[in-house]
């Protein structure tokens, strides 16, 4: 376990500056998401507190010491990205011993005993001596995983990891990280990812990055329901928080009105009109579109499924304690 301090840390590729001065404290056993637009940074900072790439000025400290010159394989680090890049020559089983073998004073019998415990952790053990073409993808991203596991690393850093699977193999997978940080002692672990169920169910805390600054940090739950930001409010939860401006928000004496679409109902007395434009029913819930004159569409979220038909003219209201208003800067009015 090793906590991770970033000291108004900066990273610029020639005249480009990525990262602009990020502050962050990441304890000791945490699982921290980091979320944020394409671009915005995440991976470069990811490959900073690896090691991979140098910081141009700042301090990065593992365990309260100062690691800016200490090389990646220095820093009982271990990553796995979105590509498994696994050895296509060589067994599971090769492939999960392969940077132990490198190891000095790592004998074969206690080589064996971890591939064979981290094999168990995913539930691999029974293609231990197959190759990797011969394995799913979501059985090739475990073995990625079981290879950073038996190197026994203080910290995690995961890039999108389950980006490449299908829908079905990025939760069973997203499961087994979640069992695997509880497993191992609470390892630290820093996962990079743009799914916001990712995020919310794997985070004890979630940073979001904007334009290379942090933007928040806080738990899921913080986020989600005290955003800093209208940015933050935008950009965590799905659908996406409504938007409205103009009178419906000065109603309320603000800029801009947030609200959530599980926080709109449809009702006869509804302050106001919409037109049905969509609807979703995704079984459990339904999504129903209206066209309010507003930027976007306002989402109403329904329990179960939606009996409204495109056309219908519909009256809608918020919760009212449930908006979120925000003044001209974008910045939440409590
Ligand atoms: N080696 C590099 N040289 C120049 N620019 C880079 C390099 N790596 C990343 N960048 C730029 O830094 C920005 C952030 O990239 P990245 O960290 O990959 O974003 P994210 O992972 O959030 O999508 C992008 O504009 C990208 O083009
Ligand atoms: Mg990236």
């Amino acid at each position: 376990m090793a906590s991770i301090e970033l000291r108004n840390v900066r990273k610029s590729f020639g005249v480009v500056d990525v990262i602009k001065g990020v502050d962050l404290s990441i304890k000791k056993g945490e699982f921290m998401v980091f979320v944020g637009p394409s671009g915005c940074g995440k991976s470069t900072l990811l490959r900073l507190i690896s090691g991979l790439e140098d910081i141009t000025s700042g301090e990065m400290l593992f365990d309260g010491q100062v690691v800016n010159a200490l090389a990646p394989s220095k820093r009982g680090i271990a990553m796995v990205f979105q590509s498994y890049a696994l050895y296509p020559h060589m067994t599971v089983y090769e492939n999960m011993a392969f940077g132990l073998t490198l190891e000095k004073g790592k004998d074969k019998e206690e080589i064996r005993r971890r591939v064979e415990k981290a094999a168990d952790m995913l539930q691999i053990r029974q293609y231990l001596d197959r190759l990797p073409k011969q394995l799913s993808g979501g059985q090739r991203q475990r073995v990625a995983i079981g290879r950073a596991i038996t190197r026994d690393p203080k910290v995690f850093l995961f890039d999108e990891p389950l980006s490449n699977l299908d829908a079905a193999l990025r939760v069973a997978t997203r499961i087994e990280i979640a069992k695997l940080h509880e497993e191992m002692n609470n390892v630290t672990m820093i996962y990079v990812t743009h799914d916001q169920v990712e995020a919310m169910t794997l985070a004890d805390r979630i940073c979001v990055l904007r334009d290379g600054l942090v933007e928040q940090v806080g738990t899921p739950l913080e986020l989600y329901e005290k955003p800093d930001s209208i940015f933050v409010a935008g950009f965590i939860g799905s659908p996406k928080m409504n938007f409205l401006a103009g009178e419906k928000a000065a109603a309320f004496n603000c800029t801009t009105l947030g609200i959530r679409g599980e926080h709109m109902q449809i009702k006869p007395d509804g302050i106001w009109e919409g037109t049905v434009i969509h609807t979703e029913n995704l079984g459990a819930d339904a999504y129903v579109y209206l066209e309010m004159g507003t930027e976007e569409p306002v989402v109403v979220r329904l329990e179960g499924t939606a009996q409204h038909h495109s056309g219908d003219r519909v009256r809608v209201s918020p919760l009212e304690d449930k908006i979120h208003r925000f003044d001209e800067a974008g910045k939440p009015i409590r």
